[in-house]
């Protein structure tokens, strides 16, 4: 299975169905139902943590040490600096109010806590403003290999990291501010972006291809899996990336790999720029 909780934002109504929408699933499931938000969301120091318990703390503490006992090697620079630079540790769940404190002063992101998944108009409209949506529950013990909901192991170690990387973390503001009025096909190739870069992108280091998607990063199969010689890797390439389908619920066969985030930020501003969707 793909990452149990990958927060895909949702798309519109004229769009196809989002991995969160497929029949059968948010019909069984009501945490995949996305919500709309009643106002702005507490952001930054304004966030109240809330009190974990000990199978919480010991959830987090499971799933930190297994991802992070297998991405040595498998993850980017990028990332692993930037779990440094956020201070997660193995002790506990993080508190979202010094996880956006460390985001904010390496990239001027912050993070916004959020109930669950969000209907694409809150989520974009969150990005723009350079706040990062975040959970702040985490799976059940039951679910520690699978869930089908967002959940804040994902959303702090899968995506923090990445915005503490200056190139990154403007892709992913320019993101937002693209997405909030990109309508029909646009839509759809936004989607296939985020999925193919911020969920499972892949960047070739000097040592070596490594991974920096969130869902990659944060799933112990995919993992395993991504850098694996069962998935065809081609260079990144926009329009490439818009022409191609994916489906959610197994396996990822293909995977498009960077040269730098530079070419993210660069490819990103040009594509988004001559669709009209950023100005020039
Ligand atoms: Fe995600």
């Amino acid at each position: 299975m793909t990452d149990p909780s990958i927060s895909t934002p949702e798309v519109g109504e004229d769009a196809p169905l989002s991995a969160y929408e497929k029949p059968g699933v948010a019909d069984i499931d009501p945490r995949c139902i996305p919500q709309n938000l009643d106002g702005s969301p507490p952001a930054g120091d304004e966030i109240v943590t809330p009190e974990y318990s000990d199978e919480d703390n010991a959830n987090w503490t499971f799933l930190f040490n297994r991802q992070m006992s297998m991405l040595p090697g498998r993850a980017g620079a990028a990332f692993m600096t930037g779990v440094e630079t956020l201070g997660m540790t193995p002790d506990g769940i993080p508190a979202l109010p010094g996880l956006s404190r460390h985001m904010k002063q390496a990239t001027g992101w912050q993070i916004a806590r959020i109930p669950g998944l969000l209907h694409e108009r809150d989520f974009f409209g969150l990005l723009a403003k350079r706040l990062f949506p975040s959970t702040d529950y985490i799976r059940g013990k039951e679910e520690l290999d699978y869930t089908p909901a967002p959940d804040c192991f994902h959303d702090m170690f899968g995506h923090m990291p990445m915005l503490t990387q200056p190139a990154y973390a403007d892709f992913y503001h320019m993101f937002g501010k693209a997405a909030l009025d990109a309508k029909g096909q646009d839509r759809v190739s936004l989607e296939r972006l985020h999925w193919f870069t911020v969920e499972f992108g892949l960047i070739q280091q000097e040592e070596g291809m490594r991974i920096f998607g969130a869902g990659v990063l944060s799933s112990k199969e995919e993992v395993q899996h991504a850098l694996s010689g069962k998935v065809e890797k081609k260079p990144f390439d926009i329009e490439a990336i818009i022409n191609q389908d994916y489906e959610v619920w197994h396996l990822q066969p293909i995977l498009y790999v960077l040269d730098s985030f530079e070419q993210l930020v660069d490819g990103f501003k040009n594509w988004a720029v001559g669709r009209g969707l950023l100005p020039g």
